[in-house]
């Protein structure tokens, strides 16, 4: 049985004192047993210390994720936050592959192999984006364009590593843009993903395997969305900066 995450991807808002009002209310959220999934939320990464520090002393547990990693090491990578560096101030997962890193920052295929790699290294479970943008839908070009997002990258890990990974399917068309896919479009994909999964990886891997569907899930939509058998959870932008939005799409996962 896959346990449902729901993951907050905050970008890049809030400041100090509104981000640690809005975990801190997570915080108490689940205090007070109203968080019965995995949940997590990737800030900006110069919040994470401070999050891991107030989930420690309340004892909670909820994730904590930066939004991107360097595909180097260390070194003269001005602007860049390695992985151990995430991992180092006790951040348990990462973003790798968001479409808006993939269409501002050009990220290629090769350059997110190489973050997966760097996150896995440092014990972070990549939380691996790939979605497919409105021209590839029209021309029904989707489940290739995801074959290839997935089969250049995270496909190349072994067996082991692969089991580490969470997979975000994001139609693009459907990010902060309010048109979210149906949850027969979702399922559709979701059970294709799986369906590569199982070709690469077998049967057990395939039905351990969490996808997580992002773009402009909110209230109104998400219990549909989550009830889909290949559905495993959310990712979500705009709704997850609202405590009361994000806690009533917590609610529909149960
Ligand atoms: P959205 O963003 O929920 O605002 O569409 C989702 C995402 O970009 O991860």
């Amino acid at each position: 049985m896959r346990k449902t995450l729901i993951a907050g991807n905050w970008k890049m808002n809030l400041d100090w004192d509104e981000a640690m009002t809005l975990f801190a209310n997570l915080v108490k959220l689940e205090a007070e047993n109203h968080i019965n999934v995995e949940v997590a939320v990737f800030p900006p990464s110069t919040y994470l210390r401070h999050f891991y520090e107030l989930k420690k002393g309340r004892n909670s547990g909820l994730g904590i994720g930066a939004q991107d990693c360097s595909a180097h090491e260390s070194g003269a990578y001005t602007g860049e936050t390695a992985a151990s560096m995430i991992a180092s101030v006790g951040a348990q997962y990462i973003l790798v592959g968001h479409s808006e890193r993939r269409e501002y920052h050009n990220e290629s295929n090769h350059s997110l192999s190489d973050k997966v790699i760097q996150a896995l290294k440092y014990g972070l479970s990549p939380v691996f984006c790939c979605g497919e943008k409105l021209e590839d839908r029209e021309n029904e070009n989707q489940t290739f364009v995801i074959d290839n997002q997935l089969d250049s990258t995270i496909f190349n890990l072994s067996e082991e590593d692969f089991s580490k990974v969470i997979i975000a399917y994001e139609p693009v068309w459907a990010i902060g843009t309010g048109k979210t896919a149906s949850p027969e479009q979702a399922q559709e994909m979701h059970s294709f993903i799986r369906g590569l999964v199982q070709s690469r990886y077998g049967h057990d891997v395939a039905e351990k395997c969490r996808i997580l569907y992002g773009g402009s899930m909110k209230p109104s939509n998400a219990k549909e969305l989550l009830s889909q058998p290949d559905v495993d959870g959310g990712l979500i932008g705009g709704a997850s900066l609202s405590i009361k939005e994000f806690a009533q799409i917590i609610d529909s996962s149960v």
